[in-house]
């Protein structure tokens, strides 16, 4: 059986870990958990984009060698995975071995075939950033002020033969529709395509940048950021290998909207078209983080740190914001209100409240066992068929990437169990003689705990540690599967319940 692969960007190894790493990766790992819910075996991969110029500036600036500054980046870049719960099967770096040479091989065959040719290449260069700059660079028709005098300069360079697959590219796109999804995205890669392609560079001489791959066929010359980055996604399943033959094509490369058009749009469909490599079946192209409507940016002093939150509210609290608020391919705001109002309402009220209304009441009314349901009136009916249309909507949800729609299901279901407990009343049914309310109180329970059981398979992707540990106080191991756990039963009479639990702790601010 082919494994489902899937795969982020790489990030930058020139700054840290902020939030728009820290979504797409919890992205990608609610999608990566999902699939292994339904059964599938998946191949989950990520890493750090180590080379090109600002590595080698920012660690000049430091002192040290741009590989001691990717090593501690590096660390950081794991840390976060760690600190996630992101469950990637591998992290790859692009200073490794095994990636450094299947670029090189990968250049050294297309060479070879005569799709990369040498030429000389003019534009515009700031020796004050060390940087090749564009038409686009300018603001107001005038180099910033950062990039100090600019010049033309005029350099030889390798060049990919890009333009003569253009008309592949389109014919490409117009036969798999759902290549890109979402698919205004894709509207926008053949719009883009409306214009002439130019060949891409693919290198820069030794002298102005050291920090890359040199190529096979020149050692003067380093390879220059894409051909480089881009490749990581076969270097690490491995090219040429079994394991590859299970791992590719990637079902999904997930990535933001930023390096769309045209790396992986355009430079990337077309390298493994010219190398005789199957194409990725799709890329899945997420929005912008913004922060209270501006641009997250160094200079702004905006950055939200992702390992700030999560030692504050939990990973898992910083996952289902993430999950719950942004719509899969549109931008979002993060507000720390926004943040607080999701906390404090849905996952500490409608979530950890009924955790301890349930593992509370058991305590006091049944010994703190899970009872079994005697009654089946209107309540309990009305909340199973809750349950019935909740949880195929959410697998379709979760299916079509809309997490923050399904999600919004299983929290609407959780308050109705809320407000069934309400309707019930338990603790004014206890004081009752009657031998038939003694039975309602005790159906009470069971139902909330089979509410809390269900509930709990459904958020697993987004909420590992939580659920597990929600699972745990009902008595239960970990649902690893969806299927034979979404079947609303009696499973849980006689369960012993924990020891009163919060699960989302007040924060104080
Ligand atoms: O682009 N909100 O690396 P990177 C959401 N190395 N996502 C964001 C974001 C934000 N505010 N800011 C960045 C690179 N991202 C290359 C990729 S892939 C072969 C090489 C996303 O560190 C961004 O869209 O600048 C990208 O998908 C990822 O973070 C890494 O960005
Ligand atoms: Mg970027």
């Amino acid at each position: 059986m082919k494994t489902f692969t899937l795969t982020t960007a790489i990030d930058y190894a020139n700054g840290s870990p902020h939030i728009g790493h820290a979504y797409e990766k919890v992205l990608s790992d609610v999608i990566a958990r999902t699939r292994r819910m339904q059964g599938d075996e998946v191949y989950f991969l990520t890493g750090l984009d180590e080379h090109g110029q600002k590595v080698q500036m920012t660690a000049r600036k430091q002192g040290i060698e741009p590989q001691a500054f990717c090593d501690q980046v590096a660390v950081e870049f794991r840390r976060l995975c760690e600190v996630l719960l992101i469950s990637n099967s591998d992290f790859i770096r692009t200073t490794e071995p095994r990636h450094k040479d299947l670029v090189r091989s990968i250049l050294q065959q297309l060479f070879d075939k005569g799709e990369i040719y040498q030429a000389e290449y003019s534009g515009y260069y700031s020796p004050r950033q060390e940087q090749f700059l564009q038409e686009k660079d300018k603001v107001n028709g005038e180099w910033p002020e950062i990039f100090g005098e600019v010049v033309e300069i005029t350099e030889k360079n390798y060049f990919f033969k890009l333009s003569q697959y253009q008309d592949w590219l389109i014919d490409f796109l117009k036969q798999n529709e759902d290549f890109i999804v979402p698919r205004f995205r894709q509207k926008q890669v053949l719009e883009f395509l409306k214009e002439p392609l130019n060949d891409l560079c693919i290198s820069r001489p030794k002298e102005r940048l050291e920090w890359g791959i040199p190529l096979p066929f020149d050692e003067d010359y380093v390879t220059y950021v894409w051909f480089d980055a881009l490749t990581n996604y076969i270097s690490a399943p491995g090219y040429g290998t079994d394991d590859f033959e299970k791992r590719w094509p990637a079902d999904y490369h997930v990535i933001g909207k930023d390096i769309l058009l045209p790396p992986h749009s355009v430079y990337w469909p077309i390298m493994l078209h010219a190398s005789g490599i199957e194409l990725p079946k799709h890329l899945l192209v997420h929005g912008w983080w913004n922060i209270s409507g501006a641009k997250m940016s160094k200079t702004l002093g905006n950055v939200v740190d992702p390992f700030e939150l999560a030692d504050k509210f939990g990973p898992d609290a910083l996952r289902y914001f993430f999950m719950r608020e942004m719509t899969v391919g549109q931008d979002s705001d993060f507000t720390q209100e926004q943040f607080l109002t999701r906390y404090d309402k849905e996952l500490a009220n409608d979530y950890g409240n009924l955790l301890s209304r349930l593992l509370n009441m058991g305590a006091r009314y049944a010994e703190g066992k899970i009872p079994a349901a005697t009654v089946d009136e209107q309540p309990e009916q009305d909340l199973r068929k809750l349950w019935e249309e909740t949880h195929v909507l959410v697998l379709e949800k979760y299916e079509a990437f809309e997490f923050h729609r399904g999600l919004e299901q299983v929290f609407a279901f959780l308050r109705g169990c809320n407000q069934y407990l309400d309707i019930r009343s338990p603790w004014k049914l206890a004081k009752s003689d009657d031998s038939a309310d003694q039975e309602k109180v005790l159906t009470t329970l069971a139902v909330i705990g089979e509410g809390l059981r269900l509930a709990s398979v459904l958020l697993a992707p987004v909420l590992p540690s939580v659920t597990e540990k929600v699972q745990g106080l009902i008595g239960i191991e970990p649902a690893t599967r969806f299927a034979g756990n979404l079947t609303w039963g009696e499973s849980l009479a006689g369960k012993s319940l924990g020891e009163k639990t919060i699960l989302f702790p007040k924060h104080t601010d």
